[in-house]
């Protein structure tokens, strides 16, 4: 198990272009995911992103496939790590909910997110992956991609009157610093 420092908002390691995979299957990119799914469990995050972690990657990894403590209300994601992910909105519709992320620590905005994407990529061993997701499952995803494009979720703010800290928002929900 390897746990890592998150990177917080600031570092230009999280401000970068990640660059794609070339090689799957290997020792190093298991290593890598592994890394990721044990930091992300160890700070109960929704999902994690290798520019978190300081590694100049294309590679997600979200959902637990149970609740999120840190998200009590939203329906379980699947386990997935998404590797050269694409995403393509399906429709025009966009919807506003609450997100952090773990290299804002301590704080929530509303965001706006497309409502419903495909997204396309592989997994570890390069086998593509397709699906078609919607609500807070859609959501996480953009999240998550955007920190592939040096893009953090304070960026996408569009209503800073709904930008605050978790404490204050969401008093007695909060576990620890986020
Ligand atoms: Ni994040």
């Amino acid at each position: 198990m390897a746990v890592h420092r998150i990177l917080k908002m600031g570092d230009p390691r999280l401000a970068r272009m990640a660059q794609p995979v070339s090689a799957f299957d290997t020792p190093e990119l298991q290593r890598l995911v592994m890394d990721m799914v044990d930091t992300m469990a160890a700070a109960n995050g929704a999902g994690l992103a290798a520019p978190q972690i300081g590694v100049d990657l294309q590679v997600v990894v979200f959902g637990t496939g149970a609740p999120n403590p840190r998200y009590p209300d939203a329906p379980p994601i699947p386990r997935t790590v998404l590797i050269n992910p694409v995403i393509t909105p399906l429709g025009a519709e966009q919807t506003d909910d609450w997100e952090g992320c773990l290299s804002v620590p301590g704080l929530r905005a509303i965001v706006p997110r497309w409502q419903r994407v495909r997204y396309q990529g592989m997994d570890i061993m390069g086998r593509p992956l397709d699906r078609e997701v919607d609500g807070f499952h859609a959501r996480v995803v953009q999240h998550e991609c955007d920190h592939l494009q040096g893009i953090l979720y304070p960026m996408r703010i569009r209503d800073f009157s709904r930008f605050g800290f978790n404490e204050v928002l969401f008093p007695g929900l909060a576990p620890e610093d986020d």
